[in-house]
């Protein structure tokens, strides 16, 4: 990005002919992430509404896409997540776990017959309906609605919590001081957690590194304004590790599943952005605006057009196998 000074300075500097909205889009974006690097306080100008009760920012449309999330979306980690939970004190089958942010109770279906109870807490009333009725009259799985911020159980309730691609949805606060004001949701959360799990419980979290975002989806390569919309609303790696330290967890370790991606079977389909169903199955989708995702989209059709698409998604999908779309978190209570 290299943006023109005028006659502010003596540096060299060249005179940029034709400024698209999609350069002031460009240049506004990477404003925001420098303010926001600088801690200072800025008006969120994203399509987003935020929802001050819930401390959650509602990006997407659960309500709509609740039906026809499973179509594009599919549990992964299932070997990661039992071994984690098996390095806790009880045996899988008498473990009591929760699903923070169960969505439609896709990864509760996976655990369901291996745990012996399971909880799922969600949010968004759509998807809370649609894991409800996927458990009815089954005693062994419970799902409330309701945020992740405040965990309605007794203290030491649960031997492991489970909380996959929820964390960006929480209000990110104000970035007034980085290491105790930011993110204070995930904060809260992390607090709530600590206090529901048993000693030696694991809170396991899915989440995506901001490097995994830029590499490991193959369309982040045609909205890269939305890309960095998105990595705002990403505490990083690191960011989660100092938060695990500040709210008591300790044994903090990362696994990456390089060999699976959340959109499954779907996810290498060259068409897929021109449907909307399908853009439904990555959130940053929700974050180009109306001219960010025309243009995304018109590289799309022209690709299939010209057969370029082919060699485009070869050259993602390297760098998408070196780094995985996902990382894993554990820490412990001690
Ligand atoms: C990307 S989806 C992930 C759903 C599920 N965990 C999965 O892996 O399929 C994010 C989910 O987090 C939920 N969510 C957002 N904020 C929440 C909050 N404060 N408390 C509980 N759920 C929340 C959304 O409603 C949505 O269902």
């Amino acid at each position: 990005m290299v943006i023109y000074p005028g006659k502010l300075t003596e540096v060299d500097c060249f005179w940029i002919g034709r400024i698209f909205e999609s350069d002031i889009e460009s240049l506004l974006t990477a404003t925001e992430a420098t303010f926001l690097e600088m801690h200072v306080e800025i008006p969120d100008r994203s399509p987003a509404r935020e929802s001050e009760a819930s401390h959650t920012i509602e990006y997407e449309d659960y309500d709509s896409t609740s039906g026809s999330y499973d179509n594009t979306r599919v549990p992964i980690g299932l070997p990661i997540i039992l071994d984690y939970l098996a390095s806790t004190p009880t045996a899988l089958s008498g473990q009591t776990v929760l699903d923070a942010g169960c969505g439609t109770g896709s990864c509760l279906s996976e655990l369901r017959g291996r745990i012996g109870m399971l909880h799922g807490r969600e949010l968004n009333a759509g998807m809370q309906q649609v894991a409800k009725k996927r458990f009815t009259d089954d005693p062994a799985v419970q799902i409330e609605q309701g945020s992740i911020t405040e965990l309605p159980f007794a203290d030491e309730t649960f031997d492991g919590i489970l909380c996959n691609q929820v964390l960006h949805h929480l209000d990110r606060g104000q970035h007034d001081d980085a290491d105790s004001a930011d993110f204070p949701n995930v904060r809260s959360f992390f607090r709530e957690a600590s206090r529901v799990l048993r000693p030696h419980g694991v809170l396991v979290i899915n989440t995506s590194s901001h490097q995994q975002h830029r590499d490991g989806f193959w369309w982040a390569a045609l909205i890269p304004a939305a890309i960095d919309r998105m990595l705002i609303r990403f505490p990083s790696i690191d960011r989660l590790e100092k938060i695990f330290q500040q709210t008591g967890f300790v044994g903090f370790e990362t696994t990456v599943p390089v060999d699976e991606v959340l959109q499954g079977e779907n996810y290498l389909d060259p068409a897929g952005p021109l449907s909307a169903a399908w853009r439904a199955g990555d959130s940053s989708w929700s974050l180009t605006t109306d001219q960010e995702l025309a243009h995304a989209l018109d590289n799309v059709s022209a690709g299939l057009e010209n057969g370029k698409m082919a060699a485009f998604l070869e050259e993602r999908e390297q760098l998408r196998a070196k780094i995985g779309q996902t990382t894993f978190l554990v820490a412990r209570k001690p």
